[in-house]
């Protein structure tokens, strides 16, 4: 491939004829003659004239090549105590059957099917169906409350949701059944049908509107693949803003089929017949990309992990995988590691396991910790690479290219920019801030293929998020610097984003949930730094004036409300009730400060506070581990 210096130059002098070239990697029903086509500036489109299937470059012509009986996907579940595994053959019957079953619905190109399940294998079969019919899935993490698929269920208008019986959380089984009854009945669009995989572990009760997935994929032919527009939307993928309003991130088919295929090879390192174990949930963007589509694309192997990286049932379990089936790059978020690192801090869990098929550790979702990656180093003895993108971005932007040239780790950087990614950081007045110092993370336009090209329904969203703060710049929303050797530093959001986790949530979103209750007046969240999870969000709300209620009962009050309306997943334990809220002379609630202080930094106060009295009173309080901890159910 050349040096990363080479390949960087090709993708920025000559996009057009880079990923061309890239291109040529994909089955196309029609070949593209032409790459990017900028005429509706600042709305891109890739390969404009081709035409393509996703499900066909995904299983279909590795069957056809002859590697039908090369294992695809691996499931494995020490949640059920099952482990399963699909040959590229057997995956494109399934996928082709429940295809056949969605067709048989009515849903064709262009209709909507929101996907809302646990970490099964038929969560991609459900994702590869729609994409083999031209159909637009939208998966909903399992772990969202049913407002939440509620509101997404309003945004994409499925015709049908496809859902299980039950999840299995650690050792909890959580009835999915009634959360998708409850979100139906919450939406104001009713979703034709609903289908519903039965599990053993808690079989639901159906109703007239619901068919059994088993039994509807017996009563339909299989489907076959249906060429669509490269343009054509693949999928829609919901993510935190800033406001409670999720954003329909949408993808499109060949720029994303081209950028992952190119992604496995140049960023991976992962060929046909390698193994790649994705340790995250397919409910988020690397799911979608590096569970399911990158790696059979790349007609590699890939494992649907169904379980935990500590308790289920201990913090062996990663290694227990990649020596099971020789992963090659294992891919998951730092705070699986500090999990692991918390059980077994001298990693003696590794005893017994072959893992001298690992070659890689990739690490994404959040900043990477120097302490986990010195740690995890030290106990695999690969290359621990960290790697920054979002959701809206599909695939990696900034990396350590090891299938490309591997570059001298610098921890606390993800290294430099991949090709096609014109990286900047640009001040207050949009100026190019000097090597080292902080400003706005933004990439130049045109975005590469598999970036989003606008959000569902929604371009003037999509130009008021991204496109609206530096002319010519997508906004990353995060913040952080370039050094004199072209390393980028990602330091954190600018806006009200967290990663808990290294799970996206909206801090709006969870104090649109607290503002609900009866009794708050005003309220703030911030997300606060954790050893564990990263970030994790705390509120502060101020009780209405003549409000008599004691405020630990309203405390516990508020926790239950967030996780009811966003779901477990948003981890908000801690509301404190307080007098006031610090605010600016104009009204404005001092988060930031909040934040800094309750991080123990040395925050210096705003000249534009409204009464320094009230940041002196919280000082403690943010200080503290929350007094009044309520722990969730
Ligand atoms: N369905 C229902 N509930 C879910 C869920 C799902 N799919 N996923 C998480 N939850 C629940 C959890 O059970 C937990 O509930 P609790 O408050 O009753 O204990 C809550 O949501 C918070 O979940 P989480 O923040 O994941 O905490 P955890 O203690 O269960 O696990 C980690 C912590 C670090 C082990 C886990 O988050 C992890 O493995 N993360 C890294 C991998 C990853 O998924 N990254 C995402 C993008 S790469
Ligand atoms: P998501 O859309 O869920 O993938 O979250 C994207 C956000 O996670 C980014 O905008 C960053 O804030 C953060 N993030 C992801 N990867 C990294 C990383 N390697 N280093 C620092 N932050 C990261």
């Amino acid at each position: 491939m050349g040096t990363y210096e080479d390949v960087f130059r090709a993708s920025t002098e000559d996009p057009e004829s880079f990923w061309l070239t890239a291109s040529e990697a994909i089955d196309w029903d029609v070949t593209p003659r032409r790459a990017l086509d900028s005429s509706g500036a600042p709305f891109y489109r890739w390969f404009p004239d081709g035409r393509l299937n996703v499900c066909f470059n995904a299983l279909d012509r590795h069957v056809e090549a002859g590697r039908g009986g090369q294992p695809a996907l691996v499931y494995d579940s020490p949640v059920t105590d099952t482990r399963r595994t699909y040959t590229y053959g057997q995956l494109k019957d399934e996928v082709a059957a429940f295809a056949g079953a969605l067709a048989q619905l009515g849903v064709g190109r262009g209709d909507r099917v929101v996907i809302y399940m646990p970490m099964v294998p038929e969560a991609a079969v459900a994702m590869l169906a729609c994409a083999r019919i031209g159909a637009v899935h939208s998966v909903v993490f399992g772990g969202f409350a049913p407002h939440e698929l509620a509101l997404r269920i309003d945004d994409a208008t499925p015709k049908v949701v496809v859902s299980a019986s039950c999840g299995i959380e650690g050792k909890r089984v959580i009835a999915y059944k009634p959360l998708l009854d409850r979100a139906i009945e919450l939406a104001v669009h009713k979703p034709e049908k609903r289908v519903i995989l039965q599990r053993p572990q808690e079989p639901a009760a159906l109703g007239p509107d619901d068919l059994d997935w088993a039994g509807l994929v017996a009563a339909a032919p299989p489907a076959d693949c249906v060429p669509v527009a490269a343009t054509d939307p693949l999928y829609i993928l919901y993510t935190s803003g800033t406001t409670g309003k999720p954003k329909g991130v949408v993808r499109d088919c060949g720029g994303y089929a081209v950028a992952l295929l190119w992604s496995m090879g140049a960023v991976y390192d992962v060929g046909p017949g390698e193994t790649m174990f994705t340790g995250s949930d397919v409910g988020w963007v690397v799911g979608h990309s590096y569970i399911v589509y990158a790696p059979l694309l790349a007609g590699a192997t890939t494992v649907l992990y169904e379980g935990k990286p500590v308790g289920t049932p201990d913090a062996g379990q990663f290694w227990r995988v990649a020596a099971d089936y020789r992963v090659k790059t294992m891919f998951t978020a730092p705070t699986a590691f500090r999990a692991i690192r918390k059980e077994d801090p001298k990693g003696a869990l590794t005893a017994g396991y072959d893992l001298s098929h690992l070659r890689y550790l990739f690490l994404a979702g959040e900043r990477l910790d120097p302490e986990t990656y010195h740690w995890a180093s030290a106990l695999l003895g690969v290359p621990v690479i960290d790697h920054w993108w979002q959701t809206e971005t599909g695939w990696p932007i900034v990396a350590n290219p090891v299938g490309i040239e591997a570059a001298p780790v610098k921890p606390g950087s993800p290294t430099r920019p991949l090709p096609g990614w014109d990286v900047r950081v640009l001040d207050p007045s949009g100026e190019p801030a000097p090597a080292g110092v902080d400003g706005a993370i933004v990439v130049k336009l045109p975005l590469p293929p598999g970036a989003l090209p606008t959000l569902w329904n929604d371009d003037d969203r999509y130009i008021a998020s991204y496109l609206s703060a530096y002319d010519g710049y997508y906004l990353t929303g995060d913040s952080g610097h370039i050094d004199e050797e072209g390393y980028v530093f990602v330091m954190g959001r600018t806006d009200d984003v967290i990663n808990v986790a290294g799970h996206r949530l909206s801090t709006g979103s969870m104090e649109e949930a607290l503002a609900a209750h009866p009794d708050v007046a005003e309220c703030a969240v911030i997300g606060v730094a954790d050893e564990l999870k990263g970030q994790i969000p705390r509120g502060f709300v101020v009780l209405k004036a003549g409000s008599d209620r004691e405020p630990g009962e309203v405390e516990a009050e508020l926790v239950q409300l967030v996780r009811e309306r966003i779901g477990a997943v948003a981890a908000l334990k801690d509301v404190t009730v307080v007098a006031a809220l610090p605010k600016t002379r104009s009204g404005k609630i001092l988060r930031k400060t909040m934040r800094g202080i309750a991080d123990g930094h040395d925050e210096p106060i705003p000249s534009t506070v409204d009464d320094p009295g009230v940041i002196e009173t919280l000082r403690p309080v943010l200080r503290s581990t929350c007094p009044h901890s309520v722990n969730g159910p």
